[in-house]
């Protein structure tokens, strides 16, 4: 079964056929860069782009780097401000017509794409998907099972939150090394742990490329697996929300 994944992002808009019966892209991954300003109408454009650049005409599953609840988008951290209270099904319809679209946030469908077709440890009990980015996004799964929207890289931290001091946008930022930029990540691992005490963390974004330079020296207890399906993982948790139905 194929759907078109997409995942919007603060500095690109990816997508591709994905084939949900394995997790794997049949076409090549195209991106273009978030619009500046990334206001709902001017990424739905990009997004209308990308699926027609692909000739797909079938169901478009759609990551938003917000919290979506009821098929509305509540928040925008990374994102233009005017997202927030926009019903994304009518948005979307608008740009790519009348077709099945799913709408989810970014994480949440990274999470359930790692479940299912990434390292088996995370497959049963509670996993938490961590991604580095411009913030850091969360998504806690029981089972396989998602629970929506978790917004833990806007725990306050410090006197900070969790995102400001710890995404790779303020490794970047701050020219951290990675052991520099592993230590800030594995004192906010500290603290979910210590509130929510997964059995697996997963972790991915971009960066994960790079798991080897910093996985091995985080310090948490449990099972650190970096994400299998590296930063494509959004791509492939949209198209399998689209076919799965899975609507916050
Ligand atoms: C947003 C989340 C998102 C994460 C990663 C955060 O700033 O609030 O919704 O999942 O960034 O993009």
């Amino acid at each position: 079964m194929l759907a078109f994944g997409v995942d919007i992002g603060g500095s690109g808009v990816k997508g591709a056929v994905v084939d949900v019966t394995t997790g794997q892209q049949v076409t090549e991954r195209k991106k273009i860069a978030t619009p500046r300003p990334s206001t709902p109408d001017a990424v739905a454009e990009v997004v209308r782009k990308l699926v027609e650049d692909a000739g797909w005409d079938g169901l478009v599953g759609i990551t938003v780097p917000s919290v979506v609840r009821n098929q509305i988008a509540l928040s925008a951290a990374n994102i233009d401000p005017a997202w927030i209270g926009t019903e994304v099904q009518e948005l979307f319809r608008r740009h790519l017509g009348s077709r099945d679209i799913a709408v989810l946030n970014d994480a949440d469908a990274a999470g359930l794409a790692e479940v299912r077709y990434g390292d088996p440890t995370a497959r049963t009990g509670a996993a938490m998907m961590l991604t580095f980015g411009t913030g850091i996004g969360s998504a806690l799964l029981i089972d396989g099972e998602l629970y929506p929207n978790t917004e833990l890289g806007h725990l306050p931290f410090k006197t900070t939150t969790a995102e400001r001091y710890a995404s790779s946008k303020v490794k970047e930022a701050e020219q951290l090394s990675y052991s520099q930029w592993a230590a800030r990540v594995d004192e906010v691992m500290h603290a979910y742990s210590d509130l929510f005490n997964p059995q697996t963390f997963i972790v991915g974004g971009g960066i994960s490329r790079d798991a080897d330079a910093w996985v091995p020296l985080l310090t948490v207890e449990q099972d650190v697996v970096p994400a299998q399906l590296r930063n494509e993982a959004g791509i492939v948790g949209a198209a399998l929300a689209v076919i799965e139905n899975t609507m916050p």
